[in-house]
């Protein structure tokens, strides 16, 4: 019997995170404007949440705008949030049928108030959801992230509610944007580029990086199952020697 392009045997990781670049390049290259590739990319991330349940991936996290991205043109900054806004409230109904639960790290007190109010509906509207978690990462930085937790665990010190010698990688966990997420086991950067820009940082600690030159509005089912299959060929070693030696 064949088997299906897009089995994946071996190891899974448990959270993919997805650094999802390359749409104004996408657009470019077809003669479009950019706003068309972040269209497109858009529709590339609806693909891709099936495909993740499909595959058996339990925490899917994208950068969809990073605390960076204020410096765009800001028309672009202006699209790039209408069609998050826009995003949310069109596919929370299919995320709901899905089971899939809606998580967004980031700051979202800069957003406009009609995004903000659509997000909380999609949060509580898709909290039941158990097949896939998806976390969008809006107005996000992963060194503002480590501060933020820094900030907090000294507040609580201040107050005296929290001793500094207690303070370890448990207490320091819970205080970061991504409290109750697991680590992320696989990193995948669309478009070409070869750095973290800033995303999940501290959490990335022990991810395995898989970069690829497809732009993010041409990545697909099979394309998230050849990162991992990849994944399924590395040796994660945690800092400890090979098996054999
Ligand atoms: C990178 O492409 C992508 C972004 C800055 C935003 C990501 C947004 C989407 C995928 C669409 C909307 C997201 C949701 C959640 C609905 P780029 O503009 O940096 O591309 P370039 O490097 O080719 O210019």
């Amino acid at each position: 019997v064949k088997k299906a392009v897009t089995e994946v045997p071996g190891a899974l990781p448990v959270h993919v995170a997805i650094i999802m670049d390359g749409n104004g390049r996408w657009a470019r290259e077809r003669g479009k404007p950019r706003s068309a590739g972040h269209r497109e990319g858009a529709k590339a991330l609806n693909r891709l949440v099936p495909a993740s349940i499909e595959l058996g991936i339990k925490y899917l996290t994208v950068f969809a705008f990073s605390v960076d991205n204020w410096r765009r043109p800001s028309a672009e900054v202006s699209f790039l949030m209408g069609l998050l806004r826009r995003y949310i409230r069109a596919e929370t109904p299919t995320l709901v049928e899905k089971g899939v639960r809606l998580r967004v790290i980031g700051d979202v007190s800069r957003l406009s108030e009609a995004l903000q109010a659509g997000i909380a509906r999609a949060l509580s509207e898709t909290a039941a959801g158990d097949k896939l978690n998806l976390t969008v990462a809006l107005n996000y930085g992963g060194q503002e992230d480590v501060v933020q937790a820094a900030r907090r665990i000294a507040a609580k010190v201040e107050k005296g509610i929290l001793r500094a010698s207690a303070v370890d990688k448990i207490v320091f966990e819970a205080e970061l944007l991504s409290a109750g997420l697991p680590p992320v086991d696989l990193l995948i950067r669309t478009g070409a580029e070869m750095r973290l820009s800033n995303f999940l940082l501290y959490q990335c600690s022990y991810a395995e990086l898989y970069f690829t030159e497809k732009y993010w509005p041409d990545f697909g089912k099979e394309d998230l199952a050849e990162a991992l299959r990849e994944f399924a060929r590395r040796e994660r070693r945690f800092g400890s020697l090979r098996k054999e030696e």
